[in-house]
């Protein structure tokens, strides 16, 4: 067995053995196999793709490629939720900390941004001080002492995953359901949690753009982890434009505190809350009886879940002071240009994608593996699809590192508007919840 064959039987259509994948993999992992021969195969794989048994193979294979955890003596239940990448989506920030402060512990594993998304570990670093690099007893003290951790990929912990998706990042082989499967359902498997809620992000924003894909995304990550012993709940929800008014590392963290605090975008909240109520539930943390979502919902009004982040943050190295002064810590960027809306009407398109992608151009993502991100930069919505807008009215701020860097944003996002003469109704925030019951698996 040899890297090129297996590279030139998935070129060439074939059905790739476990054998072959594992081989693969652990090469890769070891070094054996090196970043070209990788980037051949998951351009093969992209363009080729898998089947089921593959994929579930695939995933096996790279939660193998480090430790796998057992959590049980931390927890009789550990809680994770992971997206499959979205623009905006920050999700975990806000979520997390409402789920561990109504008493439910979470512990995951979480990624950097990836093409046009963003990652929560890069957002997270944003705060000074904070580190995702966690030895596997940290992760568990963490766990066990606040009730809350989120660490990177490392050399413990699904290391292939970490070296593929930096390497995907910067070859076009990020939109790929194989690749998205396993990326995702390895972490999850590695890192311990036994309920886990993914939420597949679906729209311009989304790697899966159409419904169908991002529910067969949806199922066959369900299945893998129902394969595996895990309750995997998939819920699609809308990525149409970006989640919440920021899009940009630093300005992110702040949106979460803000809703955190109780005043955050409605959207955002929405989704905090709906999905932190259901992971609750599913982890049977609350009497079916009782309304989860009010108890997530308390948990911001009576401020635990924001003394929860700040826990979280000062564990992990980071400035607690972020909190009460997100401002003061988070770092700025040295222009904020305003743009205008160029004529009246109801908004009827924000794409996210290219939100996503003037936020990378602008530095806040990378073009090549070993790019530095400048986490202050990026843009804040001032109006969604479904508002009304008058021309002159601002429609975002750019966060940007230069006047020239402002002007090239803002020329981009201009296109990512669509006006309508007639109201617009917003697009359903949640779409879908696939249970594994559904799937009969
Ligand atoms: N999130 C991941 O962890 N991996 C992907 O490939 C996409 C989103």
């Amino acid at each position: 067995m040899n890297a090129i064959d297996i590279i030139a039987r998935k070129r060439d259509g074939f059905t790739l053995t476990a054998g072959e994948i594992d081989f693969f993999i652990q090469g890769y992992t070891s070094g054996a196999i090196p970043d070209y021969q990788a980037a051949a195969w998951c351009m093969a794989v992209f363009l080729r793709g898998m089947n089921s048994e593959e994929v579930t193979e695939l995933t096996l294979s790279i939660a193998r490629s480090g430790q796998m955890l057992d959590l049980s003596d931390v927890a009789p239940l550990v809680a994770d939720k992971h997206s499959t990448g979205g623009v905006g989506d920050k999700v975990t920030l806000a979520l997390g900390p409402v789920v561990a402060a109504c008493g439910q512990p979470v512990g995951k594993m979480s990624g950097r941004g990836l093409g046009f998304s963003g990652g929560t570990i890069d957002k997270l670093e944003s705060i000074p001080g904070w580190s995702p690099r966690l030895s596997i007893s940290d992760f568990k003290r963490q766990l066990a002492n606040i009730g809350l951790v989120v660490a990177g990929q490392t050399s413990d912990l699904a290391p292939a995953d970490g070296k593929l998706y930096a390497l995907r990042d910067v070859t076009a082989t990020v939109p790929s359901l194989p690749l998205i499967a396993s990326s995702v359902m390895s972490k999850k498997l590695a890192s311990g949690a036994n309920v886990i809620l993914l939420d597949v992000k679906v729209g311009e924003g989304a790697f899966m753009r159409t419904l169908p894909d991002a529910e067969a995304l949806a199922r066959i990550m369900v299945t893998i982890g129902a394969q595996a012993g895990r309750r995997v709940v998939a819920r699609v929800s809308d990525m149409s434009q970006p989640l919440g008014h920021a899009v940009g590392n630093a300005l992110e963290v702040k949106e979460a505190i803000a809703t955190l605090k109780g005043q955050g975008p409605s959207d955002f909240t929405r989704l905090i809350v709906e999905d932190a109520g259901l992971l609750l539930h599913l982890c049977g943390c609350i009497p079916a009886a009782v309304d989860s979502d009010a108890i997530a919902q308390r948990a911001i009004a009576d401020g635990s879940a924001l003394e929860k982040f700040r826990q979280f943050v000062q564990a992990q190295g980071g400035n607690p002071a972020v909190v009460d002064d997100p401002e003061g810590v988070l770092p700025h960027a040295p222009v904020v240009h305003t743009l205008t809306s160029p004529q009246g009407g109801w908004l009827a398109a924000v794409n996210a994608r290219t939100f996503g992608e003037v936020t990378v151009q602008l530095g806040g993502g990378r073009m090549k593996k070993e790019d530095a991100i400048d986490p202050s930069v990026g843009v804040v919505l001032r109006a969604k699809i479904g508002d009304r807008v008058e021309s002159g009215q601002p429609l975002c701020d750019i966060h940007a590192r230069s006047e020239a860097d402002a002007r090239a944003a803002a020329e981009r996002l201009l296109a990512a508007y669509l006006w309508s003469a007639a109201p617009v109704e917003p697009p359903a925030l949640i779409k879908q919840t696939i249970y594994p019951e559904a799937l009969n698996v």
